[in-house]
């Protein structure tokens, strides 16, 4: 249940557990709609016998709506298989006919269940020929005979000391304990008694018992390849510490997760080294595009990335949707650089997008949070981010991670094609060592008239949000936050497009949130935001400004003002994301909305 509740970020909509032991006739379970809470309650009503082995799920609907029976896990027509599914069985229609037409009946409108009849199915035909059961066996050739995205896995009450598993497009890692084996979508679910992991490549299957795991592909072959790692972190990482929610602590976890970032990635003498990429300098030289790829928050952060790449080193970078990306014929070489952004390193769309990329003959460098995870696995390189475990569904800290992370790769890049004096890299990686501490200054003197203004601004169905160059992702981004956790209707712009559209949604007292960039040295583009600060209000709408402290011109105009400390453009998204999280959390708060699993999402979506 620990487990179940460390994966919960991944899909709260119903859970379950199947469990066996010595003696058992049938698998014993229990499944529940709803949060993980419903599923306690059902145990507590009717409580699980001792057990040797079990599996556990926590879901996220994609076949079949949220229900009692949809819930996993699902059986085999003989009770003797348990088995939990995560992604989606694209040849489930076929299998289920066939079956059905062998005389096989469905409770649930799942594809999980059509896997878990078949496992069943071919685990009685290995008996027949074998003479014993072999779980392990028949969970390899039912993943062969599975199309499409998934990880199962299965426990048989026939075999009542081991767990297995197999993997094709969807995630699963293995903790490694002492006397105790683990399965986890990620090593959330485990790291509470083991930071000792392994990593599973694609289309391979697994067996755990108390003392063992064999790792084979979906043949049965042997796997001796499989990587082992330490999980960086804690699991008291995972748990609230006194916050009224994990958002909460994340958003104050930022300035170290901006330092964490920062950390070890300088030599001696103080030039970037960025070795742990294991890109050879002379392709980085080679290098001359470079397409972002990423969904959500991490496309946000990548857009940022590009006005600060460019400019620092001077090749065009593109940022795409990972989903949009794949199906639209790119233009790729050999010297494009693909970076792919995700803090979990599972989302599908992403890694579908990476792997086109690499079949184009791109190189992949992925900007990940995870350990472990399938997007750094099969990238080239990859950049972690040191945010920490994220937990709540919207994402902050690792967003601000995937920022610096991002301007690590362009100051390298600058730093090994020579676009910039190494002065300048060293003056702009100063400034970013800088970060934490204002990031700090808003969290410590913003809070109050952040809450406040959520407070008045309870009531409104519908925000505008406004910046320029960076300020725009920023605006994007912000406006991602609201929709995501206070579920209200908000879009971000570029300000220079309001008077082309978006300015006709202005009517009286229409929040519109702003981004202003710095007033030093950027005279042009701070005028032009202030314009539209004025323009908005002009037609009657309620501003809030996210300002440079002592800008002098936006007292004018706005009538809220959450500030920021002084610091350069380019850097700026790190500081002025930071009101715009916790204004999104004070509304929801307001309207007692769940901060951290808000309704319908997911946080890492591992289907397409
Ligand atoms: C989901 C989450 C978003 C997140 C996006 C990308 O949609 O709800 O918050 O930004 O996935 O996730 P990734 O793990 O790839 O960064």
């Amino acid at each position: 249940m620990q487990g179940l509740q460390r994966l919960e970020y991944r899909g709260y909509d119903s859970a379950g557990v199947a469990l066996v032991a010595p003696g058992m006739q049938e698998v014993a379970w229990r499944k529940k709609s709803g949060r993980l809470g419903n599923l306690e309650q059902e145990l507590e009503r009717h409580p699980m016998p001792e057990a040797t082995a079990g599996i556990g799920h926590t879901r996220w609907a994609t076949n079949g709506a949220p229900t009692d029976v949809n819930a996993h896990p699902h059986m085999s027509g003989d009770g003797h298989i348990a088995l939990i599914h995560n992604g989606i069985i694209e040849n489930a229609p076929q299998l289920k006919f066939n079956l059905q037409a062998e005389g096989y009946t469905f409770a649930s409108a799942t594809d999980t269940e059509v896997a878990a009849k078949l496992l069943g199915k071919v685990a009685n035909e290995v008996i027949a020929q074998e003479g014993a059961p072999d779980l392990f066996k028949a969970v390899r050739r039912v993943a062969r005979m599975l199309t499409g995205a998934f990880t199962i896995l299965a426990v048989d009450s026939r075999q009542p000391d081991i767990v297995v598993g197999a993997r094709h497009d969807s995630p699963l890692v293995v903790g490694l304990g002492d006397g105790e084996n683990f399965l986890g979508s990620d090593v959330a679910a485990f790291v509470a008694y083991t930071k000792e992991a392994l990593e599973l490549g694609q289309d391979e299957a697994v067996c755990i018992s108390a003392d063992n795991v064999e790792v084979t592909d979906f043949e049965g072959n042997p796997v001796t390849e499989a990587k082992r790692f330490t999980v960086d972190w804690d699991a008291s990482a995972t748990e609230k510490g006194g916050w009224d929610s994990y958002m909460d602590k994340e958003i104050h976890e930022e300035p170290l997760a901006v330092s964490d970032t920062l950390l070890g990635r300088f030599s001696v003498d103080g030039d970037l080294n960025l070795d742990e990429v294991r890109i050879d300098e002379d392709v980085f030289r080679s290098i001359d595009k470079i397409v972002v790829i990423a969904c959500g928050s991490a496309s946000y952060a990548g857009l940022v990335a590009k006005y600060a790449i460019e400019h620092w080193v001077r090749i065009p970078v593109e940022i795409e949707l990972a989903h949009e990306f794949r199906y639209r014929d790119p233009i790729l070489t050999p010297r494009t650089l693909v970076v792919a952004i995700s803090q979990s390193g599972e989302t599908m769309d992403t890694l579908m997008a990476l792997r086109h990329a690499r079949e184009q003959g791109s190189r992949v460098l992925a900007i990940c949070n995870t350990q472990g995870s399938t997007i750094p696995r099969e990238s080239d390189a990859v950049l972690y981010t040191h945010a920490g475990p994220e937990i709540a569904v919207a994402s902050t800290k690792a967003f601000v991670a995937q920022i610096v992370a991002a301007y690590l790769l362009g100051l390298y890049l600058a730093q090994v094609k020579g676009t910039m004096y190494r002065d300048e890299i060293r003056q702009i990686v100063d400034n970013l060592k800088a970060m934490p501490e204002k990031i700090q200054w808003v969290l410590d003197n913003q809070a109050d008239v952040i809450a406040q203004t959520a407070d008045r601004m309870a009531k409104a169905h519908s925000f505008l949000f406004l910046g320029r160059h960076v300020g725009y992702p920023v605006a994007m981004e912000g406006a991602l936050k609201l929709k995501e956790i206070a579920y209200t209707f908000s879009e971000g712009f570029a300000a220079g497009e309001l008077k082309h559209g978006p300015i006709a949604l202005v009517d009286e007292g229409e929040p519109v949130v702003v981004i202003v960039p710095s007033p030093r040295g950027r005279d042009v583009l701070h005028n032009k935001v202030i314009s539209s600060i004025e323009e908005v209000k002009a037609r009657g709408a309620f501003t809030i400004a996210v300002a440079e402290v002592g800008d002098p011109d936006v007292e004018h105009y706005a009538d809220v003002i959450f500030w920021r400390p002084e610091c350069s453009t380019l850097l700026s998204p790190l500081t002025d994301v930071v009101p715009l999280q916790l204004f999104a959390m004070d509304m929801a708060k307001l309207k007692h909305y769940d901060i951290d699993k808000p309704r319908n999402l997911a946080k890492s979506v591992t289907v397409e």
